[in-house]
């Protein structure tokens, strides 16, 4: 492909790397990058006893999470990047980047390899798929990419001659000297970071960050950024959200897509055990993090998840809350930011009741349950993440790597609300569903950087992820669901959920976890026609009597509370939504305060 060859050609003279390695994705060549990693001290190698093949990164106190406030959506007018996104005229970032005196790209890589990643969002070959080619200056970049995409030879073979590709450049911004030593096991820039997007160019750009989202350039910044301008102009969704095949028991299967803001719930509610009376009730994790949708020629939306593997939460993960993934992290992981035990294996927050009596923590310092006590100090860094392949989930649904995907039966909604969102609610309507899942607010969480707990708008689960105009998108959903409709198809069904309501005490009151196939079981009545429900403001809520409670002990009083619409707590929350469209008044779909003046009729208000 000469366009790639030359790209690295040019790249490299930009960046000056002191050497060129194209990754071919084989599992020697993991092994060996691996290898180095724990050569240069990046990377321990746990104990192969308990925890086969895998390793542990610790990284720089100040990379650790998402930088939203860093991130850039460098459409040509400001209009098209919209009131959400940090933008900045493509001329003067590339000036910043490539181009002006001192730009940040040159010579970024001097002392350093440069990895060529060749990765395919989706099954190879498949014409839903994408393909990408990073550039980076970080091993472990090129071996979490091994475990996150489709990497390697077989991307070359499929991009052939004339392929097109998006072309993501990182750099950990951390260049060598002449005779300068390594001396951080976790090269970063901590002060300077950029995370660039051209939509115009379908270009990726990011420096001074070594971790997850920001590096890991195929997953939010191609699949999510760039793939959702792609989905614009084309007409296919890119989106926040899990896939997962649920399986009933006279076998009917289907599939639900849900979007869930970071570190709310979607690794988990794809790797969902039913709970105990819940017998011949299968569920099947196809993606847990992002969806490609496309309308099929049959009027159905069908899905693919365009990743192979899963950079998932680690903290509040166990046997209990997520058994599937637990079984998951048996062998072959990267942990990044969690502790090490003392045999050399791995631990975070509620992983086991008991914590170890000893743990080296993220911060490489000792901890102890009495050490936590005095201190706050955590074992591992609320943020900490695992990288696993998806082949290693026991759970995996058998159409997972299906370059057809899968046709989704209804779209799901959720945020981290600890009040005046009910659990679950279905929308009338699509227009309706838009203005759930547009209106969506949650409380942020450490998958970024910032405050945490405060609550924010996250339309769709997309704020931090969209590649163009808020509003615009909004329209987009629209359109999608019109067109569908005027065609005599019908679209599925929308709900919006909330698993975080809490009591007076402070506590969760729905038990979450497994116990969301109740409300899932309700969904699927409401498809078959078979649950009932009642209307409310806020679409369709299930009286207690219509959720199948066999098994567990959750009283009306309690179902109360956590279904409850307050009428002075929804006041509130809609003038929320009135600041959010007065913010995004520009190109705002006349359906969105339409919808908001009905819910206020219905409420009294
Ligand atoms: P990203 O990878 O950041 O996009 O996150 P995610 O949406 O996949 O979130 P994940 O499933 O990893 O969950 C994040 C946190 O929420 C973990 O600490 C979970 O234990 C917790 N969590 C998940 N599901 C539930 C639930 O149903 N109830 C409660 N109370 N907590 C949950
Ligand atoms: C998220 O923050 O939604 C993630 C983790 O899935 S990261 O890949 O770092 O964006
Ligand atoms: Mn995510």
């Amino acid at each position: 492909n000469t366009k790639l060859i030359a790209w690295v050609a040019e790249m490299a003279a930009l960046t000056q790397p002191k050497d060129i390695v194209w990754c071919d994705g084989s599992t020697e060549e993991y092994d060996r990058l691996c290898a180095q990693l724990v050569a240069a001290g990046s990377f321990k190698k746990l104990n192969p006893e308990l925890r086969p093949n895998s390793y542990l990164a610790i990284t720089d106190p100040s990379d650790v999470a998402r930088v939203e406030d860093r991130t850039f959506i460098c459409s040509d007018v400001k209009e098209d990047a919209g009131p959400t996104n940090n933008w900045c005229e493509p001329a003067e970032m590339r000036a910043k980047l490539q181009t002006g005196e001192g730009a940040l790209f040159k010579g970024c890589m001097k002392g350093r390899t440069m990895y060529v990643i060749p990765f395919s969002m989706g099954p190879l070959g498949s014409n839903i798929a994408h393909i990408g080619v990073e550039l980076s200056d970080s091993a472990y970049v090129a071996v979490n990419m091994k475990l996150m995409t489709r990497m390697g030879k077989g991307v070359i073979d499929v991009l052939g001659a004339d392929g097109e590709f998006v072309p993501c450049m990182h750099t950990v911004g951390a260049p060598l000297q002449e005779g300068q030593k390594d001396t951080t096991t976790w090269p970063c820039n901590p002060t300077v970071k950029y995370i660039v997007h051209y939509p115009a160019t379908r270009e990726i750009w990011s420096y001074g960050s070594g971790y997850g989202g920001n590096a890991l350039l195929g997953k939010k910044c191609f699949a999510l950024r760039i793939a959702s301008t792609m989905g614009r102009d084309q007409g296919w969704l890119a989106e926040h959200m899990l896939i997962l095949g649920v399986t009933n028991p006279q076998g009917q299967k289907f599939h639900v897509a849900a979007a869930f803001p970071s570190a709310c719930g979607k690794t988990n509610f794809s790797m969902l055990i039913p709970p105990e009376g819940y017998n011949g009730w299968k569920v099947t994790t196809v993606g847990d993090d992002i969806a490609w949708i496309k309308p099929g020629a049959d009027g159905k939306l069908y899905a693919i998840n365009p990743e192979a593997g899963y950079f998932g939460v680690a903290p509040g993960t166990n046997t209990l809350t997520n058994l599937n993934c637990m079984n998951s992290l048996n062998r072959d992981v990267i942990f990044t930011n969690v502790a090490l035990t003392d045999d050399g294996d791995v631990w975070w927050e509620s992983m086991t009741d008991t914590p170890p009596a000893h743990l080296i923590d993220w911060q490489g310092k000792d901890w102890t349950p009495q050490i936590a006590k005095e201190t706050g100090a955590k074992a591992a860094h609320p943020n900490a993440r695992f990288t696993v392949a998806a082949t290693n989930n026991p759970a995996l649904d058998p159409e997972w790597d299906n370059p057809a995907g899968v046709a989704i039966d209804a779209f799901l909604f959720g945020g981290r609300r600890s009040t005046t969102v009910p659990l679950v609610t279905e929308a009338r309507d699509w227009t309706e569903g838009v203005y759930m899942a547009a209106t969506m607010g949650s409380e942020t969480t450490a998958a970024a950087f910032g405050a945490q707990g405060v609550v924010r708008r996250d339309p769709f689960a997309m704020l931090p992820f969209m590649g163009y105009n808020m509003s615009d998108y909004f329209q987009h959903w629209l359109d999608v669901g019109a067109k569908l409709q005027a065609a005599g198809h019908k679209v599925p069904p929308v709900y919006c959920v909330n698993w975080f309501r809490k009591g007076a005490d402070g506590k969760f009151v729905w038990p979450g976890y497994g116990e969301n196939m109740r409300v899932l079981e309700w969904m699927l009545g409401r498809i078959a026609g078979t649950a009932k429900g009642a209307e409310n403001a806020f679409g369709i809520s299930p009286n207690y009597e219509d959720i199948n409670w066999s098994g567990l002990n959750f009283s009306q009083e309690q179902f109360q509370s956590v279904i409850s619409m307050d009428k002075a707590a929804w006041a509130q929350e809609l003038k929320l939504h009135e600041e959010l469209f007065s913010q995004l008044a520009y190109h705002l779909p006349v359906e969105m305060p339409a919808t908001k003046a009905k819910i206020e009729q219905r409420l009294g208000l």
